[in-house]
């Protein structure tokens, strides 16, 4: 073993060893965290790592330097979050990239073969140290994902992968990845130069990696078809075609960083060291922008969700029993399906049910990829006429009709059916829990398991607490909702719980101002440049009149709308008549071309939100949800609420705050 000063014997994150073969093997493995997240002390142990490799490779006892987790999970999921918000200044932003750039740039520079081996997640960060690799070999297996997720945290990659990525990949596919931020899968990140190699399973990985080394494998850049796109003058060209596109999705003044990325490639292009030494400058202003503190709030509010389920582990849902095949019920089933379970279906009609599982052929064909996975999936996905399947289930969700008296008399029906231990849910949106549990011999087991429609888009399912429901049902109910991949929200049992609640007042005072002869384009352009998802007009057609008619009358918002009591009355319930608040044609809202003045449509959009914050409120003061922050979680999760804006409670503070000192500064 090589005799040098450098001490990698006391780190806490990394194991590193030299084996027989003068190979030198850097292990990933976090100290107390369940992933590998790159936060300071890692990049410093790497920094040391580097600095050994060096050394090794200079009196010639490393002969290579792989790079692996020790994390079952994944390999790297990016740069450790929590600690972005030590950095508050642009200088500090710069600074602190500029270390870690110079560090990766020695590690490029080695002249050993370094190789990153690769099993489930490689993000962000994690991509980053990867592709400062000579050479990447990655698991076939379908955990083992690429990507930059960045742009979510309205950022872009800042470790110098945005140069890397467009020299492996091409720009189109590197630009494509760091825009979209999608999760890419080995076989495609293969295809895309991003990865070198495949092997089967995690158990090649070593032998792979040794082999790699060995032979002194070293990653091509992408060739001439794929990087003549960095060129001019077709980089002025694509550069124009992705503002385009990306302005279909998202406004550059609500998120800025998916346009300072592509200005960068504009600039730069295939010049990889320009485009290196360029990036901490564009990166920074994004870092400590309010967007980006506000999407990291989110992401760390989706954490806060996922958390109200127990960690123990005691409590793990496989087989699932729905009752009801109808809007709801399929899609759960279907979904629950998606997410691993084994699921029966159960409805009175029996070609409901089979209407119900064909309409999940789409889902189930988008999330499993090979034949063999998908027949599996539908295998999965049992008709349950009689259902049998009750007494084998861990969770017994019940999606039959809206009446309380035909939904007591189901529980009371099946409580003994159902195995000790069972969570017993209904999907109700407008029943009290406690009313449904009423004639129950166990009215404590009863908990709402609210789903929203869509149900494959929508994150968010609010877990209802009764006012007898037993704490253990609710958190077994949020340990359901977290291992289907959806985002739990615990909700008191209260008319329209949490989202339909604050949606309820916002959407009604939009239809008032329609009445009142403001134009439907203007208020639903409002609410778009404020960040909403979807206008309130337009939502109000989505969901469909007859609904928001039937939820405002649950509400109490009794005085109502003339104009939507008079639609419902004549049929025009909206999208899905055709026509509502507007004509819909081939699913989309008729509307009249119109411009509009902007500060009139800025402070429209402020003045829209307005009732749904104040409901927003009165939830927390009546202690419906928690706490602000899992307020906040479940609008931004359930209506899509602005997420650059850090939640409806949060945005109020915030604005509050940026007034008081100006007023104070007006009045002195
Ligand atoms: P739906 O009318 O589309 O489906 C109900 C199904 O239940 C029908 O197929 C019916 O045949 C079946 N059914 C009725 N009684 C039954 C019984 N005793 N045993 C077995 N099957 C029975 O209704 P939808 O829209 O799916 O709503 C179901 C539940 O989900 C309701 O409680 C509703 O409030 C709730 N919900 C609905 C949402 C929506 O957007 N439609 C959103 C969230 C919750």
């Amino acid at each position: 073993m090589s005799d040098t000063t450098v001490n990698v014997s006391g780190l806490k994150d990394w194991r590193f060893s030299i084996d027989q073969d003068d190979i030198a093997w850097a292990v990933f493995d976090r100290e107390g965290e369940s992933v590998n997240a790159l936060g300071r002390r890692p990049l410093e142990e790497l920094g040391a790592i580097v600095e050994r490799a060096e050394a090794g490779a200079r009196d010639k006892t490393i002969r290579g330097l792989v790079f692996i987790s020790g994390k079952d999970k994944g390999f790297i999921v990016g740069a450790d979050v929590r600690e972005f918000e030590l950095l508050t200044s642009e200088q500090q932003v710069v600074e602190a990239v500029s270390t870690v750039n110079a560090m990766l740039d020695r590690l490029e520079r080695l002249p050993i073969p370094v190789v990153a081996a690769i099993h489930g997640v490689c993000l962000g960060g994690g991509l980053e140290l990867a592709l400062a690799c000579h050479y990447r070999i990655a698991t076939r297996d379908d955990a083992t994902r690429v990507g930059f997720p960045e742009v979510k945290l309205g950022i872009f990659p800042g470790f110098n992968g945005t140069a890397r990525s467009i020299r492996q990949a091409g720009p189109v596919a590197a630009m494509q990845a760091m825009l979209t931020g999608s999760m890419i899968r080995a076989s495609a990140a293969r295809a895309q130069g991003l990865i070198d190699e495949l092997v089967a399973s995690p158990g090649n990985l070593k032998w792979a990696a040794r082999k790699a080394v060995l032979q002194k494998r070293k990653s091509a850049p992408a060739g001439i078809a794929k990087t003549v796109m960095g060129q001019w003058p077709a980089r002025g060209y694509i550069a124009d075609k992705m503002r385009a596109e990306t302005r279909k999705k998202v406004r550059e003044e609500h998120y800025p960083a998916p346009f300072r990325l592509i200005d960068l490639f504009a600039r730069f292009g295939m010049d990889s060291a320009g485009m290196k030494a360029a990036e901490p400058r564009a990166f920074a202003p994004l870092m400590v922008s309010e967007t980006s503190r506000n999407l990291r709030r989110v992401f760390r509010l989706s954490e806060l969700m996922k958390a109200q389920a127990p960690k123990d582990g005691v409590f793990k849902p496989l087989r699932v029993h729905v009752i009801g095949a109808g809007t709801m019920g399929a899609d759960i089933a279907g979904w629950c399906v998606a997410s691993g379970m084994e699921v029966t279906l159960q409805d009175l009609k029996p070609d409901l049910i089979e209407k119900g599982i064909a309409a999940q052929a789409k889902l189930l064909a988008r999330k499993f990829r090979t034949k063999p996975l998908r027949d599996a999936a539908k295998s999965r996905l049992i008709a349950d006429p009689e259902g049998k399947g009750v007494g084998r289930a861990d969770v017994v969700i019940e999606a039959i009709v809206e009446k309380l008296e035909v939904k007591q008399q189901l529980f009371a029906g099946l409580e003994d059916k159902l195995k000790p231990g069972a969570v017993m849910a209904t999907n109700t949106s407008s029943l009290q829990i406690e009313d449904i549990a009423r004639p129950l011999k166990d009215p404590g087991r009863l908990i709402g398991i609210h789903f929203f429609n869509p149900v494959a888009q929508m994150p968010l399912v609010e877990v209802i607490r009764g006012t007898a429901t037993r704490d253990e049902e609710v958190k077994k109910g949020c340990s359901f909702v977290t291992a289907i991949d959806k985002f739990p929200l615990i909700v008191k049992s209260a008319p329209g719980f949490l989202v339909n609640r604050v949606l309820a007042p916002y959407m009604m005072a939009a239809l008032k101002r329609v009445e009142s002869g403001e134009a439907k384009e203007k208020i639903d352009e409002a609410a778009r440049a404020f960040g909403m998802p979807m206008g309130p007009v337009e939502l109000a057609d989505t969901v469909g009149l007859d609904v928001c008619a039937h939820v405002g009358r649950i509400l109490g918002n009794a005085d109502g709308s003339a104009k939507l009591d008079q639609l419902v009355a004549s049929g025009k319930l909206g999208k899905k008549t055709g026509e509502g608040l507007y004509v819909w044609k081939d699913g989309k809202p008729v509307k009249q071309e119109k411009t509009f003045d902007k500060r009139e449509i800025e402070e429209l959009g402020k003045a829209l939100v307005e009732p749904l914050i104040a409901e927003c409120r009165k939830v927390l003061d009546e202690r419906i949800v928690e706490n602000a922050d899992l307020v906040d979680a479940g609008v931004i999760f359930g209506t899509g609420f602005a997420p650059f804006r850090g939640g409806p409670l949060h945005y109020k503070a915030s604005q509050t705050a940026a007034t008081v000192p100006a007023q104070r500064a007006a009045a002195e």
